[in-house]
């Protein structure tokens, strides 16, 4: 059943109380929910009833006021219990019982490595007991679990009131939440755990408890996410003002977990890789990730929990105002470049083939079958640049006085993006109407500059913008685009320009984009001469957009070398390589001319003292195959890869004198010592295997069974592509290594499956049998099939379709027991609207094939799409 955006209804009851009583056994949970009930003022005149969802419940009693409902007359229905005739105000209690000890969908409450977790963010509650399982529904919830002492620990959100022993070996625990919540933000963890324990002093003096839970064994493996924590906590009180809200704050890793976290109030709950992190098992890449989601999920305490969606199609409300705000921690950590050429490849990469995809759809979406669905790149990672544009409009200051708005308005309550957008609007009373179009249009705006030619020292500059047409076919209006730039000069230093002769001069300029077209003409600042300006446009990324513009690739040297703006210096290296990758795929262009261009700019980069090494590391990432495809039409994957892979060698080649400098014992161990010295050394040792340099492959081969996971990892990875004897040997010496640690082993599944020599359907096969291989465990399968879908397009998009027939039978056994990553995991096989028809028929059989299986609903929403949109 489709569900609309335009379909909402306020809930005809509130309640005002909940009671939970959860009591686990081996075979069964038993699961009460005693709800105080009051008619809803904000509803007008509906009728007198209301919905307790419930999914794969047994109901054993139910009783309204105390009176109990005879059997025959419960108000039944598929999806749960529909109650009519409700009195004003009503007390109704129910007793049910649900299966976590056979529940695989991880969602709702499941069985984890032997403890029991929950997850009910969208709607998972539905699945543990009766309750208006929608998140404008907010209570105060009080919690009793119980459980054989077998399992010490009984969490849940909140404080915790009382514990005492149960009947026969079972012992209880009592928790109370003040603060008022959805259910979806729910949580309960039993089971046998180890604490790591700190705690943090807020600005206001309030002693917070923290507490990371994990499996027996790992309590070692915590440290970094605890600092992430204390530091997030610091971060948000700083930049916003806003503290913790309770005396306990808990973390809880778990294995088997479909998304990277969950925001729980006062309990997130956590994929164990995303907690679990040293020097030894995890990569400096790992690690800031566990640090951003660490943030991510305490900064939801406001962004989320005290503020929260109205109804999921406000699923952005939250998750891009706090993508948006863990990027900006992550800044204000590290290096603002770096961390900006970062979040721009995720979204090139992930959201931009989104958009052109059957699955399209603004960041808020209009319609949905299977909420679950809705966790996109375009929800969380669009979202966020919509965010990013607003803030940066309204100004830090602006941006904050909005938020401080925000809060005061809707503290305690479920809004709309309206509301955000509103209280950023009148804290600054600025007309922000334009931004909205962003929120109800899908599609990636192609924005295309042009130079007007007009000689002496002025410039004049041609916008337009274009919306491609999308599967979700929303309005196509011009929306408002700020594009930041500036000039640079033939020596390379900014050139300050003035937007009309005689106006105050800027080296940098922000033009807001309101229409279609737009001229505009800058001026030098007189004295300046007849100067040659490069224009540097979209500095920082300024919108999430396609930018086409007219520079030549002398003049992308030009700034790639001396662009006062780094994300741009990034950024024509991007566009640099991809010319030359793409020039190469589609004409045979040998890549030698434009190799050595860039070999040059590289060598500069590297010669330049007051450069961060991480940011000379991220220079040198060239982009991946689903961001080159997008700039094709056909597009042929495996060209593209093969092209890629040699302006690898080609730059390799190039650089072969100063890599081998670089590689020398000194140099090489001083980089060592630090993270971007870590993440340039691997760039370069993966350019100098790519060559062929025996220095680098010896290196690399060494370098394996290095401490430093960065560096085990960063040799593995280097001489994972080449058919070489030391890419066996170094694989199998990691996985001796670590086949003892499922995390790390993840790894390990990881390059085997990515590497264009050892990757085939054959050996996915064989991995999938291998003792560390978990079927019913998300990272598992993510591991093995979705690293072959993104990151081996020679096997996966291999000529006879075998890829595509392989990851079709792997997914209809994989909707069997978990359909949420069933229908993530095919969202690769839907991607087909630029490849040649050879590729698309065998892409779509693949498609019919998963859909003649009768998929579960979330797989179905995805495949019926993509076959509708390519019939
Ligand atoms: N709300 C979580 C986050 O973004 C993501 C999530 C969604 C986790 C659904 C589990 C299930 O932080
Ligand atoms: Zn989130």
């Amino acid at each position: 059943m489709l569900k609309l955006r335009s379909d909402y209804r306020p809930p005809a009851y509130l309640v005002t109380a909940a009671y939970l009583d959860i009591s686990i056994f081996d075979d069964q949970t038993l699961v009460t929910t005693r709800l105080e009930l009051t008619k809803n003022p904000d509803a007008g005149t509906g009728a007198n009833e209301m919905r307790l969802n419930g999914r794969d419940l047994e109901l054993k009693r139910l009783s309204i006021d105390n009176i109990e409902i005879a059997k025959d007359d419960w108000p039944l229905d598929d999806a749960g219990i529909h109650l009519t005739n409700l009195p004003e105000n009503c007390v109704v209690e129910s007793l049910s019982v649900c299966h976590p000890e056979t529940n695989t969908t991880l969602e709702g409450l499941y069985l984890s490595g032997g403890m029991y977790c929950t997850q009910c963010e969208p709607e998972g509650f539905r699945r543990i007991g009766f309750y208006p399982d929608r998140p404008d529904v907010m209570t105060i919830f009080t919690v009793r679990v119980e459980a054989d002492i077998a399992y010490p620990k009984l969490l849940s959100n909140g404080n915790l009131v009382e514990t005492g022993a149960a009947s026969e070996g079972r012992h209880f625990a009592i928790w109370h939440d003040p603060h008022p919540k959805p259910s979806y933000l729910f949580a309960c963890v039993v089971g046998d755990l180890e604490c790591a324990e700190d705690s943090f002093v807020t600005a206001s003096g309030r002693d917070v408890t923290l507490h990371i839970y994990v499996e027996k064994g790992n309590v070692g493996l915590t440290g970094h996410a605890m600092d992430s924590l204390k530091r997030s906590m610091k971060w948000d009180e700083d930049r916003f003002g806003l503290e913790y809200d309770l005396d306990l704050f808990q973390i809880v890793a778990v294995s088997h977990f479909n998304m990277g976290a969950m925001e729980n109030k006062g309990l997130n709950i956590f994929n164990s890789k995303f907690v679990l992190a040293d020097t030894n098992t995890a990569t400096d890449t790992d690690l800031h990730r566990v640090e951003s989601i660490v943030a991510h999920e305490y900064f939801h305490n406001w962004t989320g929990n005290r503020v929260t969606c109205r109804d999921w199609f406000q699923l952005t409300l939250k998750e891009g105002l706090t993508v948006y705000r863990d990027q900006c921690f992550s800044a204000d950590t590290h290096d603002e470049g770096v961390q900006r050429a970062d979040d721009v490849s995720l979204l090139r990469a992930a959201q931009f083939p989104e958009d052109r995809s059957p699955t399209a759809h603004p960041i808020r979406p209009e319609s949905y079958r299977e909420i679950n669905n809705f966790y996109t790149a375009t929800v969380y990672e669009k979202g966020a640049e919509v965010i990013r544009m607003m803030a940066a409009f309204l100004g830090r200051d602006g941006f904050r006085k909005g938020m401080d708005l925000y809060f005061k308005r809707h503290d305690g309550s479920a809004v709309t993006c309206d509301d955000f957008v509103a209280a950023l609007a009148d804290s600054n009373d600025i007309d922000l109407s334009g931004f909205a179009r962003w929120y109800e249009q899908a599609g990636t705006p192609h924005l295309l500059v042009k130079r007007v030619d007009d000689g002496k020292s002025t410039i004049t500059l041609d916008f337009e913008q274009t919306l491609p047409e999308t599967a979700a076919k929303t309005p196509r209006n011009p929306a408002p685009i700020p594009i930041r730039l500036g000039f640079l000069d033939a020596a390379g230093h900014p050139v300050a320009t003035s937007l009309t002769p005689d106006g105050v001069s800027a080296d940098e300029h922000v033009v807001l984009m309101q229409k279609a077209t737009h001229r505009q003409s800058f001026h030098a600042a007189s004295g300046a001469g007849d100067v040659a300006l490069t224009p540097s446009l979209l500095r920082n990324f300024s919108a999430p957009v396609v930018l086409a513009d007219d520079l030549s690739a002398a003049e992308r040297l030009h700034l790639m070398a001396h662009d006062t703006d780094r994300f741009n210096r990034w950024d024509a290296a991007q566009t640099l390589a991809a010319d030359a990758i793409i020039a190469a795929a589609t004409g045979g262009n040998s890549l030698d001319a434009d190799a050595a261009a860039l070999s040059g700019a590289y060598r500069n980069i590297l010669g330049e003292a007051d450069l961060l090494d991480a940011f000379k590391a991220s220079m040198f990432a060239l982009p991946g195959v689903s961001v080159l495809e997008s700039r094709l039409n056909p597009a042929d994957p495996v060209a593209l890869y093969h092209a890629r892979m040699r302006l690898q060698a080609a730059l390799g080649d190039g650089l072969s004198d100063i890599i081998a400098a670089y590689l020398k014992d000194d140099v090489r161990h001083a980089l060592q010592a630090s993270d971007g010295g870590r993440a340039l050394l691997n760039a370069l040792l993966m350019l100098g295997v790519a060559a062929s340099s025996k220095q680098a492959e010896d290196i690399a081969a060494a370098q394996v069974l290095d401490a430093n996971m960065t560096l085990s990892q960063g040799a593995v990875m280097a001489l994972n592509n080449s058919a070489s004897a030391a890419r066996d040997v170094g694989l199998s010496a990691f996985h001796d290594r670590w086949q003892d640690n499922p995390l790390v082993m993840e790894k390990w599944f990881q390059m085997e499956s990515m590497s264009v020599v050892g990757g085939t359907v054959a050996r996915l096969k064989t991995l999938m049998q291998h003792p560390s291989f978990d079927p019913n465990n998300p990272n598992k399968l993510r591991a093995v099939l979705g690293a072959f879908m993104s990151g081996n397009p020679v096997h996966f998009y291999a000529e006879d379709g075998s890829g595509f027939a392989f990851i079709a039978d792997c997914l209809i056994d994989i909707d069997g027991r978990n359909p949420q990553i069933s229908a993530r995991m095919v969202l690769p096989l839907t991607r087909m609207s630029a490849y040649d028809d050879g590729r698309k028929a065998q892409m779509m059989a693949a498609l019919r094939r998963i859909d003649k299986a009768k998929p579960s609903n979330d797989l179905a929403e995805i495949v019926e799409k993509a076959l509708a949109a390519n019939s």
